[in-house]
């Protein structure tokens, strides 16, 4: 039996333990001081959840902690956590963005084993992306067993340099948010011209959801199939004369994926 300490179970905590609570051999302790009410009430029969870290007797006993709250209060939590006497064995993961290990290790125990994980909100439907970085002293056995805890919720890619996770964060961890607005325009332009809401959503999600499946199933490059729709003096090519103009649509996603990569590296520091 493993037992994992989640610290933390807002949006991306609770995405996590949805799909983990579906294994066996997992007991989950779970640490949230407002939500953890709200937990406790579903009665799940291997979750308990705590108002604080105070109110957990066995603490040693923990083979997993997970944080995962939000970078501004870190310091804060970490600094209680650096109070209670953790296993040796104990591997610490933080899905928490732009927090680099170096601030964990001034607050746990020396030779500490520590993974840095960059999730993605498709968690929630176990269609994530997670990118993953391992600090040397964790086993190869520690690793496979983060590993496989978040290929529950998705994909994983393990990276080898920590400063990469800057760049992950800027195209998948953030990515789902640029694929919501993506998905907006496309239903308010077709609202512009006249479709009703149910429609517009029908249409543009199936179209969305299509085209992805089509790409993975194909050889072709993305930029490849996009030409084959567009055949000459076609709609699609009249669409294209306005996207591709100036590289308009390139451009702007070079740009606000450089801002976020750039925030990414700042929030780090
Ligand atoms: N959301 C994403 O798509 C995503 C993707 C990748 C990585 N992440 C990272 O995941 C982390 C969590 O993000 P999120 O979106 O899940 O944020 P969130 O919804 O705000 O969840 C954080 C949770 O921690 C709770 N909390 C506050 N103080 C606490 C404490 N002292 N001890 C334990 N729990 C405490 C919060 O409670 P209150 O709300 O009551 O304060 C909340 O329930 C962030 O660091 C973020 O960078 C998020």
């Amino acid at each position: 039996m493993n037992k994992i300490l989640l610290i933390g179970c807002g949006h991306m905590g609770s995405a996590l333990l949805q799909a983990w609570l579906l294994q066996k051999n997992i007991y989950f302790y779970v640490v949230d001081p407002i939500n953890y009410k709200k937990i406790n009430k579903k009665k799940y029969n291997k979750v308990k959840a705590y108002k604080s870290l105070l109110d957990i007797k066995d603490i040693s006993s923990i083979d997993i902690v997970i944080f995962a709250i939000k970078p501004q209060i870190i310091q804060e939590v970490l600094k209680e956590v650096s109070f209670f006497n953790f296993n040796k064995k104990t591997i610490f993961v933080s899905i928490v963005a732009g927090i680099q290990m170096s601030l964990f290790n001034k607050f746990l125990k020396k030779n500490n084993q520590f993974i840095r994980v960059m999730p993605n909100m498709p968690a929630l439907v176990n269609k994530g992306m997670s990118c993953l970085v391992a600090n040397k002293t964790i086993t190869t056995k520690n690793k496979n067993k983060i590993n496989s805890l978040f290929l529950k919720v998705g994909k994983t890619l393990w990276l080898k340099k920590e400063k990469d996770i800057n760049i992950v964060t800027a195209i998948s961890g953030s990515g789902p948010g640029y694929i919501f607005l993506l998905v907006d325009a496309f239903e308010k332009a077709a609202l512009k011209l006249g479709l009703n809401e149910k429609d517009s959503k029908e249409l543009v999600y199936q179209t969305f959801f299509g085209s992805i499946e089509l790409l993975l199933k194909n050889n072709s490059s993305a930029l490849k199939l996009a030409k084959n729709i567009a055949v000459s003096g076609g709609t699609t090519e009249a669409a294209f004369k306005i996207f591709l103009d100036k590289k308009i649509l390139h451009k702007t996603f070079e740009r606000a994926i450089s801002a976020a990569y750039t925030k990414s590296i700042k929030l780090s520091k």
